[in-house]
Protein backbone atom coordinates (compact mmCIF):
# COMPACT_ATOMS: atom_id res chain seq x y z
CA UNK A 1 0.00 0.00 0.00
CA UNK A 2 1.44 3.01 -1.05
CA UNK A 3 2.21 6.06 1.33
CA UNK A 4 -0.31 8.82 2.17
CA UNK A 5 1.92 12.23 1.68
CA UNK A 6 1.56 16.07 1.82
CA UNK A 7 2.00 18.41 -0.74
CA UNK A 8 1.06 22.29 -0.58
CA UNK A 9 -2.28 21.69 1.53
CA UNK A 10 -3.39 17.98 0.24
CA UNK A 11 -2.97 14.50 1.55
CA UNK A 12 -2.23 12.56 -1.25
CA UNK A 13 -0.63 8.93 -2.26
CA UNK A 14 2.60 9.14 -3.17
CA UNK A 15 2.03 8.62 -6.81
CA UNK A 16 -0.08 11.34 -6.80
CA UNK A 17 2.01 13.69 -5.37
CA UNK A 18 3.50 16.34 -7.97
CA UNK A 19 6.11 18.75 -7.20
CA UNK A 20 6.80 21.31 -10.39
CA UNK A 21 10.11 21.18 -12.41
CA UNK A 22 10.33 24.68 -11.84
CA UNK A 23 10.06 24.67 -7.95
CA UNK A 24 13.41 26.31 -6.52
CA UNK A 25 13.96 23.12 -4.28
CA UNK A 26 14.58 21.37 -7.42
CA UNK A 27 16.61 23.63 -9.70
CA UNK A 28 18.33 25.64 -7.03
CA UNK A 29 18.70 23.59 -3.73
CA UNK A 30 16.66 26.42 -2.23
CA UNK A 31 14.95 24.88 0.27
CA UNK A 32 15.39 23.90 4.03
CA UNK A 33 14.61 20.72 5.57
CA UNK A 34 13.88 18.92 9.05
CA UNK A 35 13.57 15.02 10.12
CA UNK A 36 12.03 14.69 13.00
CA UNK A 37 11.91 10.80 15.06
CA UNK A 38 8.79 8.60 15.53
CA UNK A 39 8.41 5.98 18.48
CA UNK A 40 5.26 4.60 19.22
CA UNK A 41 3.45 6.84 16.68
CA UNK A 42 4.82 10.11 18.45
CA UNK A 43 7.44 12.93 17.67
CA UNK A 44 10.52 13.05 19.36
CA UNK A 45 11.52 16.54 20.36
CA UNK A 46 9.94 17.62 17.67
CA UNK A 47 9.23 21.36 19.22
CA UNK A 48 13.02 21.85 19.17
CA UNK A 49 13.38 21.13 15.21
CA UNK A 50 10.44 23.28 14.77
CA UNK A 51 12.37 26.39 16.17
CA UNK A 52 15.33 25.06 14.12
CA UNK A 53 13.31 24.89 11.06
CA UNK A 54 12.47 28.66 11.77
CA UNK A 55 15.78 29.68 12.05
CA UNK A 56 16.87 27.72 8.68
CA UNK A 57 13.95 29.89 7.03
CA UNK A 58 14.78 33.09 8.62
CA UNK A 59 18.38 32.95 7.65
CA UNK A 60 17.73 32.56 4.25
CA UNK A 61 14.64 34.71 4.21
CA UNK A 62 12.25 32.31 2.92
CA UNK A 63 8.53 32.30 4.53
CA UNK A 64 6.84 29.15 5.62
CA UNK A 65 3.88 28.59 3.95
CA UNK A 66 1.75 27.36 6.92
CA UNK A 67 2.22 28.57 11.00
CA UNK A 68 4.93 26.37 12.05
CA UNK A 69 2.80 25.72 14.93
CA UNK A 70 0.48 24.13 12.41
CA UNK A 71 2.87 21.76 11.42
CA UNK A 72 3.12 19.38 13.62
CA UNK A 73 -0.96 18.78 13.11
CA UNK A 74 0.12 18.10 9.67
CA UNK A 75 2.43 15.60 11.11
CA UNK A 76 0.39 13.89 13.34
CA UNK A 77 -2.23 13.28 10.35
CA UNK A 78 0.45 11.65 8.45
CA UNK A 79 1.38 9.70 11.11
CA UNK A 80 -2.24 8.53 11.84
CA UNK A 81 -2.61 7.72 8.06
CA UNK A 82 0.46 5.34 7.64
CA UNK A 83 -0.25 3.63 11.02
CA UNK A 84 3.27 4.33 11.80
CA UNK A 85 4.85 3.35 15.24
CA UNK A 86 8.53 3.79 14.14
CA UNK A 87 10.40 6.15 12.11
CA UNK A 88 10.42 9.36 10.77
CA UNK A 89 8.94 12.08 9.34
CA UNK A 90 10.43 14.47 6.78
CA UNK A 91 9.39 18.30 6.46
CA UNK A 92 10.75 20.64 3.41
CA UNK A 93 10.11 23.66 2.72
CA UNK A 94 11.30 25.19 -0.68
CA UNK A 95 11.01 29.08 -2.20
CA UNK A 96 8.69 27.56 -4.10
CA UNK A 97 7.67 27.74 -8.26
CA UNK A 98 9.11 30.61 -10.47
CA UNK A 99 10.31 30.97 -13.77
CA UNK A 100 14.26 30.26 -13.59
CA UNK A 101 16.07 33.09 -12.32
CA UNK A 102 19.12 33.42 -9.88
CA UNK A 103 17.12 36.50 -8.03
CA UNK A 104 14.55 35.77 -5.53
CA UNK A 105 10.84 35.41 -6.99
CA UNK A 106 9.03 39.17 -6.56
CA UNK A 107 6.18 37.16 -5.19
CA UNK A 108 7.09 34.31 -3.49
CA UNK A 109 4.96 31.36 -3.00
CA UNK A 110 7.13 28.50 -0.96
CA UNK A 111 5.83 24.89 -1.20
CA UNK A 112 5.87 22.46 2.20
CA UNK A 113 6.37 18.64 1.76
CA UNK A 114 5.97 16.13 4.12
CA UNK A 115 6.19 12.32 4.42
CA UNK A 116 7.33 9.38 6.77
CA UNK A 117 9.53 6.75 6.32
CA UNK A 118 9.16 3.73 8.47
CA UNK A 119 12.06 2.21 9.77
CA UNK A 120 13.77 0.80 12.86
CA UNK A 121 15.19 3.60 15.34
CA UNK A 122 15.22 2.04 18.90
CA UNK A 123 16.32 -1.09 18.34
CA UNK A 124 18.17 -0.56 15.18
CA UNK A 125 20.56 -3.38 14.36
CA UNK A 126 23.52 -1.94 13.19
CA UNK A 127 23.46 0.29 17.14
CA UNK A 128 23.79 -3.12 18.88
CA UNK A 129 26.91 -3.55 16.19
CA UNK A 130 28.07 -0.31 15.81
CA UNK A 131 28.98 1.24 12.77
CA UNK A 132 32.90 1.71 10.96
CA UNK A 133 33.10 5.81 9.82
CA UNK A 134 36.22 6.43 7.05
CA UNK A 135 37.67 9.97 6.87
CA UNK A 136 36.20 12.20 3.60
CA UNK A 137 37.37 15.97 3.15
CA UNK A 138 34.58 18.55 3.92
CA UNK A 139 33.83 19.85 0.71
CA UNK A 140 30.40 22.02 1.78
CA UNK A 141 29.52 25.03 1.65
CA UNK A 142 30.13 28.08 4.57
CA UNK A 143 26.96 27.57 5.98
CA UNK A 144 26.21 24.13 7.38
CA UNK A 145 24.61 25.83 10.17
CA UNK A 146 21.35 26.25 8.06
CA UNK A 147 19.45 23.23 7.75
CA UNK A 148 19.43 23.23 3.10
CA UNK A 149 18.82 20.08 1.04
CA UNK A 150 22.03 20.50 -0.88
CA UNK A 151 22.76 17.72 0.19
CA UNK A 152 24.95 16.47 -2.42
CA UNK A 153 28.46 16.70 -0.81
CA UNK A 154 27.36 14.51 1.80
CA UNK A 155 25.83 12.07 -0.27
CA UNK A 156 28.96 11.59 -1.86
CA UNK A 157 30.70 11.57 1.39
CA UNK A 158 28.75 8.59 2.69
CA UNK A 159 28.30 6.45 -0.91
CA UNK A 160 33.00 7.43 -1.01
CA UNK A 161 32.70 5.51 2.67
CA UNK A 162 30.20 2.57 1.72
CA UNK A 163 32.65 1.99 -1.39
CA UNK A 164 35.52 1.63 1.04
CA UNK A 165 33.83 -0.71 3.16
CA UNK A 166 32.70 1.62 5.96
CA UNK A 167 28.99 2.40 6.98
CA UNK A 168 29.58 6.55 7.16
CA UNK A 169 31.87 9.37 6.70
CA UNK A 170 33.25 12.16 9.24
CA UNK A 171 33.99 14.94 7.24
CA UNK A 172 37.52 16.68 7.86
CA UNK A 173 38.40 20.44 7.37
CA UNK A 174 41.54 21.95 7.76
CA UNK A 175 42.39 18.93 9.56
CA UNK A 176 40.13 18.09 12.33
CA UNK A 177 36.34 16.96 12.23
CA UNK A 178 33.61 19.08 11.40
CA UNK A 179 30.62 16.24 11.46
CA UNK A 180 29.31 12.74 10.21
CA UNK A 181 27.75 13.17 6.86
CA UNK A 182 24.16 13.23 8.45
CA UNK A 183 25.12 13.56 12.01
CA UNK A 184 27.28 15.25 14.76
CA UNK A 185 30.12 13.50 15.63
CA UNK A 186 31.48 12.66 19.56
CA UNK A 187 34.52 11.10 21.48
CA UNK A 188 35.14 9.65 24.75
CA UNK A 189 38.59 9.86 26.15
CA UNK A 190 40.19 7.26 28.37
CA UNK A 191 39.40 9.63 31.39
CA UNK A 192 35.98 9.83 30.21
CA UNK A 193 36.06 13.44 28.79
CA UNK A 194 33.55 13.52 26.16
CA UNK A 195 34.62 15.52 23.04
CA UNK A 196 32.49 17.07 20.33
CA UNK A 197 32.96 19.91 17.95
CA UNK A 198 32.06 23.53 19.36
CA UNK A 199 28.56 24.94 17.18
CA UNK A 200 29.26 28.04 14.47
CA UNK A 201 28.80 28.20 10.77
CA UNK A 202 30.73 24.94 9.72
CA UNK A 203 28.33 22.38 11.49
CA UNK A 204 24.80 21.86 11.83
CA UNK A 205 23.29 22.31 15.48
CA UNK A 206 22.25 19.12 15.93
CA UNK A 207 18.71 18.45 18.48
CA UNK A 208 20.09 15.08 19.50
CA UNK A 209 23.03 16.50 19.91
CA UNK A 210 22.18 19.12 22.63
CA UNK A 211 19.82 16.56 24.28
CA UNK A 212 22.76 14.15 24.67
CA UNK A 213 25.36 16.68 26.00
CA UNK A 214 22.52 17.45 28.59
CA UNK A 215 22.21 13.95 29.75
CA UNK A 216 26.06 13.75 29.74
CA UNK A 217 26.03 16.76 31.99
CA UNK A 218 23.26 14.97 34.48
CA UNK A 219 25.68 12.04 34.35
CA UNK A 220 28.69 14.29 35.55
CA UNK A 221 30.98 13.58 32.74
CA UNK A 222 33.61 16.07 31.44
CA UNK A 223 32.31 17.82 28.28
CA UNK A 224 34.71 19.42 26.56
CA UNK A 225 33.29 21.43 22.84
CA UNK A 226 36.19 21.32 20.96
CA UNK A 227 37.46 20.46 17.34
CA UNK A 228 39.50 16.67 17.26
CA UNK A 229 41.52 14.89 14.90
CA UNK A 230 41.15 11.59 13.23
CA UNK A 231 44.24 10.12 15.17
CA UNK A 232 42.44 11.47 18.48
CA UNK A 233 39.53 9.52 17.50
CA UNK A 234 41.41 6.57 16.54
CA UNK A 235 43.19 6.86 19.84
CA UNK A 236 39.53 7.54 22.13
CA UNK A 237 38.00 5.14 24.64
CA UNK A 238 34.90 5.87 22.84
CA UNK A 239 32.98 7.18 19.56
CA UNK A 240 29.80 7.64 18.38
CA UNK A 241 27.48 9.68 16.62
CA UNK A 242 24.09 11.57 17.00
CA UNK A 243 21.15 11.79 14.79
CA UNK A 244 17.13 12.02 14.98
CA UNK A 245 17.29 9.12 12.46
CA UNK A 246 19.36 6.93 14.41
CA UNK A 247 19.71 8.76 17.93
CA UNK A 248 23.00 7.23 19.79
CA UNK A 249 25.28 5.63 17.57
CA UNK A 250 28.06 3.56 18.31
CA UNK A 251 31.54 3.65 16.00
CA UNK A 252 33.80 1.00 16.31
CA UNK A 253 36.04 2.32 13.95
CA UNK A 254 37.88 4.98 12.47
CA UNK A 255 39.60 4.63 8.82
CA UNK A 256 39.53 0.95 9.52
CA UNK A 257 41.53 1.27 12.63
CA UNK A 258 39.25 -0.05 15.85
CA UNK A 259 38.16 2.06 18.69
CA UNK A 260 39.42 0.21 22.13
CA UNK A 261 38.10 -3.61 21.21
CA UNK A 262 36.22 -2.68 18.17
CA UNK A 263 32.50 -2.90 19.88
CA UNK A 264 30.26 -0.15 21.17
CA UNK A 265 32.01 1.34 24.48
CA UNK A 266 29.53 1.32 27.71
CA UNK A 267 29.69 5.14 28.07
CA UNK A 268 28.00 5.53 25.21
CA UNK A 269 25.44 2.77 25.27
CA UNK A 270 24.52 4.35 28.27
CA UNK A 271 24.27 7.81 26.66
CA UNK A 272 21.90 5.79 24.01
CA UNK A 273 19.52 3.95 27.09
CA UNK A 274 19.40 7.33 28.67
CA UNK A 275 18.70 9.16 25.67
CA UNK A 276 15.78 6.54 24.32
CA UNK A 277 14.49 6.91 27.97
CA UNK A 278 14.23 10.60 27.46
CA UNK A 279 12.61 10.55 23.98
CA UNK A 280 10.17 7.84 25.20
CA UNK A 281 9.25 10.00 28.29
CA UNK A 282 8.84 13.86 26.20
CA UNK A 283 7.53 12.31 22.92
CA UNK A 284 4.57 14.10 21.56
N1 LIG B 1 20.47 14.80 9.51
N2 LIG B 1 24.72 17.12 11.03
C1 LIG B 1 24.20 16.98 9.81
C2 LIG B 1 25.00 17.38 8.62
C3 LIG B 1 22.91 16.42 9.65
O1 LIG B 1 22.38 16.26 8.42
C4 LIG B 1 22.18 16.01 10.80
C5 LIG B 1 20.81 15.42 10.72
C6 LIG B 1 22.78 16.19 12.06
C7 LIG B 1 22.09 15.79 13.35
O2 LIG B 1 21.04 16.66 13.66
P1 LIG B 1 19.76 16.16 14.48
O3 LIG B 1 20.27 15.57 15.73
O4 LIG B 1 19.00 17.42 14.71
O5 LIG B 1 19.04 15.15 13.61
C8 LIG B 1 24.05 16.75 12.14
C9 LIG B 1 19.14 14.26 9.30
C10 LIG B 1 18.74 13.22 10.29
C11 LIG B 1 19.02 13.80 7.85
O6 LIG B 1 19.54 14.51 7.01
O7 LIG B 1 18.39 12.77 7.57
Amino acid sequence: MSRVVYVNGDYVHEEDAKISVFDRGFLFADGVYEVSAIIGGKLIDNEAHLRRLERSLSELKMRCPVPVADIPFIQRELIEANNLDEGMVYLQVSRGVADRDFNFPKDEKPSLVLFTQDRPISSSPKAARGIRVVSQPDIRWARRDIKTVQLLAQSLAKQAALSAGADDAWMVEDGFVTEGSSNNAFIITADGVLITRQLGNDILSGITRRAVLDIAKQENLTIEERPFTIEEAQGAAEAFSTSASAFVMPVISVDHKAISQGVPGPITQKLREKYIELALETAT
